[in-house]
Parts: C-alpha cells; structure tokens; sequence
C-alpha cells in the first residue's frame, strides 16, 4: 500500500493523515545534472509525513513541494524543471530560486550609501531586478549539506558573494536552511553577515499552482492577504513611495477572494496583472506573523504562508509564456503564482520604508514557513 493510498484510508476514516506520519525522515541526496560550467548539481529530498520537498544547490532553489489533497493524492504544487539545464534554459523566469542579493526592483539600478554612488545593472527595462546579471544568487553554485534544525532534517546552504559581485558592495556570506519541523511545514531560514554596508532584501519565487504544476491557470485559487496597504508604482514598477489602502481597489484580498474576479481590471496597467508589493498588517508586532493563505478549490489543498518580513509581494504568473516544464509540461500565462515575502522594492532610494541596509558587525535574520494542508 503506498503512502497516499494510506492517506486517502486515512481522509476516508476522518483521521488526520498526519497521525500516520509524523516521523521526519532523512535527508537524501542525488544528481540534478551538470551545470553549463561543468560543476554538478545535487538534489536534496526533505519528508515529513506526506508532504516532500526538494531543493538544489543551484540557485538555493526549492524544485519542488509534493502534498496531499483533499482525497489524499499527491501533487507537485512548484512549477519547474526535471534537471538544472532547465533551471539555466530562457524558460526558467526565477523558478523556486533564492532570490537576490536584492530581490525586485532597484529604481535605474542606482543607489548612494556612505558617499558612494553605486550602478547596477540594468536588467528590467530601466531598472534592476532580482540581484542583476549572471552572478545574482538564483544563477550561482552554492554550497549544500544536509544538516538539523531545531532537531528536523534540514538542508543548508551556503554563498560567499564576493565584493563588488554585480556591483553590490561587501563581501556577503549567505544561509539558507531549509527544513520540515512538522508535518507539512517547510521552514526557510536566511542569515547573511557583511565586512561592508549592503542592501540585502532576500525572498523565495516559488511559482505556485495548488491545483499540481501544470494545471493551467491559478486563476480559480482563492487568495487572503493579511494586509490593508500596498506600495503604489510608477510605470516601471517602481514604488512612488506612497503607501495606499487596498479597501475599493482590485488589489483587496483581505478577505478570501477568487484571484480571476478582478483581474482583468488589471491588464491593461503597467503590471499586466497582479504584481504588488502588499504591506503587511503587523501591527508593531516583532517575528512571524501570517501574511497569506492561498485555497484551491478544486484540489482542496490550501497553503499558509507566516514570515517575519515586513511585505509579500503577489505576482500573478504574468508573463510565463508556455515554456516546457517538468515532465514536458507546458506553463501558459497565470498557470503559477508568486508570494514572494520581502522587504518594500527600491527601499535602498526610500529612506521611508523599512530598511534594507546591513552593517558589519550585524546579523541579517528572515524566516519563511509554508503550511500545507487539505479540506
Ligand atoms: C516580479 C515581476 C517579474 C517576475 C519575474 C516578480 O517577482 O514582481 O515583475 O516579472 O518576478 O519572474
């Protein structure tokens, strides 16, 4: 008997399915391939219960997140590719990768910090995105290992960006750990440490679809944000510095609300669709708090989100275009979402929003977790 068809024995029987399995296992490792450089990649495969998560050492990416549904069969919910020269095709738009050393946008790629004008580089439309060239964190080889936790199977890994790596000062040593404490609970913990004043803004661009990669649009998925303010953009994304109610706009997802309803009022603005910056409701509170919850109704299986930054962003898969994915599958517009939890884009030019600097001497902390579970 496989561990779903015990799952669905389990959800017949109103039982939890996590009472079966509760025991984490070992972390396992295997080849991912051979990177465009000659170096190969690793695949680590975290469980707990009935829920299983892989992740690579290229880019720190998390490649895939397969649970349950509401009759316990397993899916795949990350959009992705089968091997790393996936992850190195044009089809891969950030897929599942840590993202960074600045994630989103930095206006015109410029910023002065200790008297210094810096120039990134320019690599969305007039401005940067996502850590800038070839050597942003989703492109480069890190190192992993598997590792503890607070006790759980984890997966660590580690990146020494060099001084001056796409023109960001410092040398920046980067962790991500990812871990599984509970039953369909993935941890991401990020710790960076500088010899030099930097921005760090770190995030995960997992593109989800609830329903199993591959099914063709989120757009039935029902979304909750905890969050009552967004940063309102220019043409180019970039913020204003404004921050506006979400309450009588398109963008109000405080409660439960199908992401296709409002949608079309949407593409035809510069985002082309769902691609903002929500700030999130914490009222002064320090650590995790929820940010979102996103339902499927059709698959029953539904995914909480709790960070300890201050926003998420939402992009609503605007511009996938049908590239081939795992298993030959096609990804067309909106068959993925993003919940991207991070500090506000362009901080470093916005002395008003929380800031992104990191001194020496100081210890970057974030932590993400993803809850999933079915009804
Ligand atoms: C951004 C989008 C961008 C996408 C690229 C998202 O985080 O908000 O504007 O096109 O990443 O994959």
């Amino acid at each position: 008997m496989t561990r779903w068809t015990l799952a669905a024995l389990a959800a017949t029987f109103a039982l939890p399915a996590c009472a079966l399995f509760s025991t984490p296992n070992p972390v396992k490792t295997k080849p991912f391939g051979v990177r465009k450089d000659g170096a190969p990649a690793t695949l680590w495969t975290l469980r707990n219960g009935n829920v299983e998560a892989t992740v690579t050492d290229h880019g720190a990416t998390l490649v895939s997140l397969i649970c349950p549904d509401r009759l316990g069969q397993g899916a795949d919910v990350l959009l992705g590719f089968d091997d790393v020269s996936g992850y190195e095709s044009t089809g891969n738009q950030y897929f599942g990768c840590t993202t960074g050393r600045v994630c989103n946008r930095i206006k015109k790629g410029r910023f002065t910090l200790d008297g210094y004008d810096y120039q990134l580089a320019v690599n969305n439309g007039e401005n940067h995105l996502h850590g800038g060239g070839p050597r942003s964190l989703d492109k480069v080889r890190w190192h992993g290992e598997a590792t503890t936790s607070d006790g759980a199977p984890a997966v660590l890994f580690i990146y020494r960006s060099a001084d001056g790596e796409e023109g960001y000062p410092g040398n920046l040593e980067i962790k991500v750990v990812y871990s599984m404490p509970r039953v369909g609970e993935l941890k991401i913990d990020y710790t960076a440490v500088t010899d030099r004043t930097t921005p760090v803004n770190l995030t995960n661009h997992a593109y989800i679809n609830l329903a199993g990669e591959g099914a063709p649009t989120i757009l039935d998925h029902e979304l909750q944000l905890f969050a009552s303010r967004h940063t309102p953009t220019d043409d180019t994304l970039i913020p204003t510095g404004a921050i506006a109610d979400v309450a009588r706009t398109p963008l109000d997802f405080r409660d439960p609300t199908r992401i296709g309803l409002r949608l079309e009022q949407l593409t035809s603005t510069p985002a082309l669709g769902y691609d903002h910056n929500y700030v999130l409701d914490r009222d002064g509170k320090p650590g995790l708090v929820d940010a979102a919850v996103l339902y499927c109704p059709t698959s029953g299986r539904e995914l909480r989100i709790a960070t300890t930054e201050p926003a998420i962003q939402f992009y609503s898969g605007n511009f996938l275009n049908g590239q081939q994915g795992k298993a030959s599958k096609s990804y067309p517009l909106r068959s993925g979402l993003c919940l991207e939890t991070q500090h506000y884009p362009d901080s470093v030019n916005q002395p008003r929003f929380p800031s992104v600097l990191l001194r020496r001497g100081e210890v970057f902390r974030s932590t993400t977790v993803l809850r999933l579970s079915a009804r």
